[in-house]
């Protein structure tokens, strides 16, 4: 391993990834005075948070009445109970500061004709705690709201001095003895050196893991590389079972249609043209949350009415909007239905299909940021040094199932949550080293990927993989599917020893940097599943066949999985945390508007 070219750095904080939560939390480090490295393996403005499209829910009350009570309630609904109330308090409640603070650093939002923010419906967002109408709460640019969030944070980041290490893929999380972390080992893509980043505090805003589906509206770069290397430290990962189908993703082609479609007034249609939604959720409709709709659509099509000469799809249509509708608030989904499905939305439906979307679990982390590592004495165990953020972590604001429109609001308001800690905990004075035994242990692993010589490609194994997962843990699940996804996603961890890497170089070489991800996107699929098999029941997006109502008494529960280098899944528990921050009679909300209930829409 002597051709290894080191180069140390040390900073305070190291943030992992350069997508909405990472550069927000870059930017609030960074403001605070704290010495900040954001390291990332795409460019800022290429993560994949430029594929948000509808918007941030903040109960900002421009289109009407509107409180963050009303916000919390729906998201803990949304999280069929499994969300944390504090976090989901915490969010709800500073949705709106932070949506206007990110309009004063710059981000174009739509505007209303008095000039405020403009706000559209979005599934799951309702009114006097689910007994009013659908509320307009989601905070639009038009339908890119992620990319004018994404451009916005990374100027005003640059703006506060952070520093930018931009194609560099973190290779592994630098742990010392005492279980702290202290920084990552990064290899930089473009010239093949090697960078120990020494940090004080280390924050993974990595993404998720979207692909290790077959079809996915994630971004080819959603390889839960965070999640990888939480695992390969010995640290648990936390509902993953907990997968959401995005409805409307073009069918073929996995790309998004947003929500937005729905909330502007757009709905879906069976082959009988009958817009079935009125049958299952007569209140929300169209507007009910993702998981409820996407089973519907499922079982349309599963009872013989999907559209399409296989009948396996399903319309949504627009066509009747006003044109200055699309024009204005729906351009971009116009745009990509005239490329993915050749479909002019002005005129006809676009054929959609549920499409794995977004992760709701991920690195257990509390309200700030910080990741868990859960005892039975502590279930709230802080690691030291090592946070997360966005979609890679699992604050569970979310719970079972997320509502459309407040993973934006998550990546900025726990950023900045993050970021507030950091300011707190991060003390003054030299950054220690990272352990050299740590560096040369990612080295190693590093080195023997590199060199790998067995007889099965990368891609061929990720293939095998996506489709593992696309057949053995989709919308609808059950024992014997999961059980066969179990063994087969084992055994195609065996298969990472039989890996062949082609391309030796050190310079570009996606060959090796796509079998890194793969050794991520494995460690999160294995979890996956195996935690998919033992939660018997049915919550938010973890629909079991076998097991169809939601079981609050036996699995109220987090479920945490680790898994160790022979692929050998361990899965254990954590309480919900089911108390809100603040009580009602300093304006927190009444516990027994948010206790448990049926979950309908
Ligand atoms: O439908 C959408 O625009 C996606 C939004 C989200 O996932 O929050």
């Amino acid at each position: 391993m002597s051709d290894y070219q080191i180069h140390h750095h040390h900073h305070d904080v190291v943030v992992v990834g350069a997508g909405g939560a990472g550069l927000r939390a870059t930017l609030g480090m960074a403001e605070q005075g704290l010495k900040t490295a954001c390291v990332t393996k795409v460019f800022p403005t290429r993560s994949h948070t430029v594929a948000a499209q509808g918007g941030a829910a903040a109960a900002l009350g421009n289109m009407g009445p509107d409180n963050w009570q009303w916000h919390m309630y729906d998201t803990v609904k949304g999280s069929d109970w499994l969300g944390d109330i504090d976090t989901i308090e915490y969010v709800t409640r500073h949705a709106p500061e932070a949506i206007v603070e990110l309009e004063h650093y710059g981000v174009p939002f739509s505007r209303t004709e008095d000039g405020k923010i403009y706000q559209r419906p979005f599934g799951g967002m309702t009114s006097e705690f689910g007994k009013g109408p659908p509320v307009a709460r989601t905070c639009a640019a038009a339908d890119r709201t992620g990319h004018a969030m994404l451009h916005t944070l990374y100027g005003q980041a640059l703006k506060q001095k952070a520093e930018f290490f931009i194609e560099y893929f973190a290779i592994d999380l630098l742990m010392d003895e005492d279980g702290a972390c202290r920084g990552i080992l990064a290899w930089k893509l473009d010239d093949g050196t090697m960078h120990a980043f020494h940090a004080k505090m280390t924050v993974l805003a990595t993404g998720g893991y979207g692909r290790v589906y077959f079809s996915a509206t994630s971004a080819h770069t959603c390889t839960g590389d965070g999640g990888g290397m939480v695992a390969r430290a010995g640290l648990p990962l936390q509902d993953l079972e907990f997968v959401q189908f995005h409805p409307t993703g073009i069918y073929g082609a996995g790309v998004l249609i947003t929500e937005g479609v729905r909330g502007e007034g757009g709905y879906l249609t069976n082959s009988e043209g009958e817009r079935f939604m009125e049958r299952y959720a007569p209140t929300y409709k169209d507007l009910a949350s993702r998981d409820v709709v996407s089973r519907c659509m499922t079982i349309e099509i599963r009872e013989g009415r999907g559209v399409g000469p296989n009948k396996d799809h399903i319309h949504l249509n627009l066509s009747h909007l006003p044109p200055e509708v699309i024009h204005e608030r729906l351009p971009g989904i116009a745009e990509s239905a005239r490329i993915f499905a050749g479909v002019d939305v002005t005129k006809e439906p676009i054929p959609v299909i549920p499409t794995a979307h977004y992760n709701m679990g991920g690195i257990p982390t509390n309200y700030h940021g910080e990741v868990i590592n859960p005892t039975k004495d502590d279930p709230d165990r802080v690691v030291p040094g090592l946070m997360a953020v966005g979609e890679a972590a699992c604050a569970s604001l979310h719970g079972a199932n997320r509502l459309g429109s407040n993973s934006l609001t998550d990546l900025v308001v726990l950023g900045r949550a993050a970021a507030l800690r950091a300011g707190e905990v991060v003390e003054k004075g030299a950054v220690p080293e990272a352990p050299q035994s740590e560096i040369d242990k990612a080295l190693a692993r590093f080195d023997k990927l590199r060199h790998a010589d067995g007889g099965t490609p990368t891609a061929a194994l990720r293939l095998e993989m996506q489709k593992t997962m696309q057949n053995h843990a989709a919308v609808f699940r059950d024992e014997e599917t999961l059980q066969e996804g179990c063994r087969k996603i084992s055994d195609l961890w065996g298969g990472l020893d039989d890996l062949r890497v082609s391309d030796r170089s050190l310079v570009w070489n996606s060959d090796l940097m796509e079998t890194l991800e793969l050794t991520n996107l494995m460690a999160n699929a294995i979890v996956t599943v195996h935690s998919a098999e033992a939660r018997k029941e049915s919550r938010g997006a973890h629909a079991r066949e076998d097991y169809p109502e939601r079981d609050d008494v036996n699995w109220r529960k987090h479920t945490v999985g680790w898994v160790d280098e022979s692929g050998r899944v361990t899965l254990d528990y954590r309480p919900v945390h089911t108390e809100p921050l603040t009580p009602p009679e300093k304006g927190g909300i009444d516990p027994k508007v948010i206790a448990p209930q049926k979950r309908v829409y």
